[in-house]
């Protein structure tokens, strides 16, 4: 069997000009827009089963029902290209294929909406598809498809919480990331007396479906993927795999295709242990690889699709240093602003790098499960809930091996770092990661040292 990139966001070469991106049927998504109204984009886009690739699924035509229906003057869109998941690359990947494809996505999105203006927020350290995009918007408005309404990129800081919609919302106006309370659909950026300015924020991958399911089709995006999942996403699968890259499958594939038929499996004879869909969710055991790869079947098996970054760790792993890899992450990456972060988030961290050293004890397994239980519902984002579902699913799949390892050295010793992809190179299938990662503090500061 071979499973090879779809082509329903044309990745399968580089669109490297605006005319090579009309000749692929460009800006026809955003005329049939045109043609249909507003509310017949929704009704479209409602009626294909277009769910959110950032993270939650969440059914885009809802969200930008509810931003047309505000009885606010103002209203904005925003693409989210700040990706920050560990483990995952795909909205990058997408911007240097088909930059286009994103922009005209949330041309269709704003005039759906009835947007006045449209965002772009992006880390400021992504040059190579910062550069792409402005080419890309000079490109597109100068070929008029870009309809009428003006686009602006944001440029942001590394931090995790910057790809957090509440937190972007801040960045946009030039604060820090720190999520506020109200999400953008309540309570936009510049809000002011007489208006509460409702935004609508999509992921990259989620707006670059858009054109497609305009131009072809609801039935043509329903042909693949399952009746609650339509369509393909762009997976990324990294660590032990023989072929770790970028990936368009259609939803709903089992595990085991993108592990074992696009990424080759794991080497030398080893098993598949565990998988992490990113920092957010449960893992997966090498036993549960029959799982579809779509929004609810994944949350069936106790975790969730993420943003589709698969992250595989071979039997010679240790699942402690894994799981503390993962949970320094998201401890680190914590604004620290509401109880569940502050009380929770960073002990588990700490108990979990107590065992990892040989220094942990039934106490610490203790105060980690307990803590799993308060660190739920962060009032202001969903990073503490993301901890404890990756924790709670680690130690209930892998009880003994937290206890084997209490008062005891690691007895698989092993570099394993978050894997914070900063780069891809796709004719030799490499990511590079971010080694400085490790000197980060608490404060966002980094420590001196290598
Ligand atoms: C801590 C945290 C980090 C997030 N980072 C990203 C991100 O980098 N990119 C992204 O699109 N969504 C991210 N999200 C999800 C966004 O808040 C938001 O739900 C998403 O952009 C909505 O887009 P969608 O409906 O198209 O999925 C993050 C959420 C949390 C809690």
């Amino acid at each position: 069997m071979t499973v090879g990139t779809q082509r329903i966001l044309a990745l399968t070469e580089p669109v490297a000009t605006v005319s090579d991106y009309v000749s692929l049927g460009g800006g026809e998504g955003l005329s049939a827009a045109e043609r249909r109204g507003p509310d017949g984009v929704i009704a479209t886009i409602a009626a294909a089963g277009l769910r959110g690739r950032g993270g939650a699924g969440f059914p885009t035509a809802t969200k930008w029902a509810a931003v047309r229906a505000a009885a606010c003057p103002t209203t904005y869109v925003v693409a989210n290209a700040a990706e920050g998941e560990p483990g995952t690359f795909k909205d990058r990947f997408l911007i240097r294929r088909n930059p286009y494809q994103l922009l005209e996505g949330l041309a269709i999105a704003a005039f759906a909406v009835g947007a006045s203006r449209a965002f772009v927020v992006i880390k400021r350290r992504f040059e190579r598809e910062i550069e792409k995009l402005l080419v890309a918007l000079a490109e597109l408005r100068s070929a008029n498809l870009l309809g009428s309404v003006p686009i602006q990129l944001v440029l942001g800081p590394d931090e995790y919480l910057f790809g957090e919609e509440k937190a972007a919302i801040e960045v946009i106006e030039c604060g820090a990331p720190l999520p506020r309370i109200f999400p953008p659909y309540q309570i936009g950026p510049f809000a002011r007396r007489d208006s509460r300015n409702p935004t609508v924020m999509n992921n990259v991958e989620t707006l670059a479906h858009v054109p497609e399911i305009l131009r072809r089709g609801i039935a043509w995006f329903r042909s693949s993927g399952t009746a609650s999942s339509p369509g393909s996403t762009v997976f990324t699968i990294s660590g032990d795999v023989r072929r770790p890259g970028v990936h368009e499958l259609p939803l709903g594939l089992p595990l085991r295709v993108l592990v074992d038929v696009a990424a080759g499996g794991v080497a030398g004879g080893r098993r598949v242990k565990a998988v992490f869909p990113g920092a957010s969710g449960g893992l997966l055991t090498g036993a549960q690889l029959d799982t579809p790869l779509d929004f609810d079947s994944m949350a069936a098996a106790g975790t969730s699709l993420g943003s589709a970054g698969l992250v595989v760790y071979d039997d010679s792993a240790c699942i402690v240093a894994a799981t503390l890899a993962f949970s320094r992450f998201l401890a680190i990456e914590s604004c620290a602003q509401c109880p569940a972060c502050k009380q929770g988030t960073r002990s588990i961290t700490e108990c979990l790098a107590r065992i990892e050293a040989g220094d942990g004890t039934e106490k610490d397994l203790g105060t980690i499960v307990a803590k799993c239980e308060t660190v739920t519902g962060g009032r202001r984002c969903a990073l503490p809930t993301g901890e404890a579902a990756l924790v709670r699913s680690a130690l209930s799949r892998f009880d003994e091996e937290f206890r084997a390892h209490l008062g005891r050295p690691c007895p698989l010793p092993r570099d394993l770092p978050v894997p914070k992809m900063t780069d891809y190179d796709e004719t030799t299938g490499r990511f590079a990661y971010d080694d400085r990662y490790r000197l980060k503090q608490p404060d966002w500061s980094f420590r001196e040292g290598r």
